[in-house]
């Protein structure tokens, strides 16, 4: 049988070891097996009262206070212990879940025009600055359009020339086709122009697509090309240079010399092949200008009689001079571009690398 000293004195060993292991509690569950340890129903304290039953009526109230006491102190040591862990806890949550909302964000890589498409506006705005507007015509092309109003014959061989994709269709209907050049704008958009009342002047730019059935490395069955032409009185082939060499050089950046060569389309009368200096070797002569020092990049002329008269408008009173150009083969040599395969594969490092280059990203 314990004696009250006895069991004073193990509430006191018991108060003592309670206070290092609450103090050293690390977290709140450790505080709460603590608390379990000491004051729960089967704790070190309920083990100490158990053993009243022997004691005197006057020892047992003595003892009671003290172990009070040490019921009380347990409690507060627990509490205290509890609020610095509770703030310890939500500290340690709060630093977990910390986000630092001025670090810069992850950059959306935003889109890009295809370098065709930025090409092609890129030149249809050198001349709206000069004053020419924009017009479109439809892909699919009657041969009226894309062929007979452009002095070009059923006969014609200019026709095999072509390469055309026709469209299959009842045989009573027009039969229609891809149109192999946007040369077929120049007659619809002087008929609509006249047909809206006006007369000459008249400066159109018109790019689009077109279609030929032609496909090899430097060919694509599908490609771009931007017509230009201006009838008015007194068109001159010396007006037809100076455009191209302005857009030309404009468009190049820097001026690029130009020359003329005769040559023959249908609708033009002269014709001239147009070159520029070879922009990758300045005409020293390298492997893209074959040695020549010369690119040939569209072709030109005065716009032929037959082609005014077919949309109405008298050849002795107006003139008018067009070209039409390839719109990949400038883009290719302007940001050099090795092979006309890489426009349509549509790998997006090449596509992105080009943006890049032109300052879109
Ligand atoms: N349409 C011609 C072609 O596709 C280019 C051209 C246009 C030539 C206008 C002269 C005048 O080859």
């Amino acid at each position: 049988m314990a004696s009250i000293i006895e069991m004073r004195s193990e509430l006191d060993d018991l108060l003592r070891q309670a206070e290092s292991e609450l103090t050293a509690a690390a977290s709140l569950d450790a505080l709460t097996q603590c608390k379990v340890a000491y004051l729960g129903k089967k704790g070190a304290l309920t083990k100490v009262l158990r053993g009243m039953g022997s004691l005197s009526a006057v020892e047992r109230p003595q003892l009671g206070a003290h172990a009070n006491f040490v019921k009380s102190q347990l409690q507060e040591w627990l509490d205290a212990r509890e609020v610095v862990l509770a703030k310890l806890a939500s500290t340690a949550r709060i630093e977990a879940e910390r986000i630092d909302v001025t670090l810069p964000g992850t950059q959306a890589r935003g889109g890009a025009m295809h370098p065709v498409t930025h090409g092609m506006a890129e030149m249809a705005q050198i001349f709206t600055h000069l004053g020419f507007s924009i017009a479109e015509g439809p892909e699919i092309e009657d041969e009226a359009h894309n062929f007979d109003a452009l002095n070009i014959p059923p006969e014609h061989p200019a026709r095999a020339m072509h390469d055309t994709f026709f469209v299959r269709e009842p045989a009573s209907a027009t039969p229609h086709l891809l149109r192999t050049h946007t040369s077929p704008v120049q007659i619809r958009t002087m008929k609509r122009f006249l047909a809206e009342g006006n007369q000459p002047p008249l400066a159109v730019v018109a790019p689009g697509r077109v279609y030929r059935c032609d496909h090899d490395m430097t060919h694509s069955p599908m490609f771009h090309q931007v017509e230009v032409f201006r009838v008015d009185r007194k068109v001159s082939m010396a007006e037809l240079k100076g455009v191209l060499h302005c857009f030309l050089s404009t468009y190049f950046g820097h001026a690029v010399p130009i020359r003329l060569r005769p040559s023959y389309f249908p609708f033009t009368e002269p014709s001239a092949e147009v070159d520029i200096g070879c922009v990758l070797c300045s005409g020293k002569g390298c492997r893209v200008c074959k040695q020549t020092g010369w690119l040939e990049v569209l072709g030109s002329g005065m716009i032929h009689p037959n082609v005014l008269r077919s949309v109405g408008i008298d050849p002795e009173e107006y003139s008018g001079f067009a070209f039409g150009l390839g719109v990949e083969r400038l883009v290719m040599l302007k940001y050099g571009i090795p092979d006309l395969r890489l426009f349509f594969d549509n790998d997006v490092r090449f596509l992105h690398k080009l943006a890049q280059g032109r300052g879109d990203q």
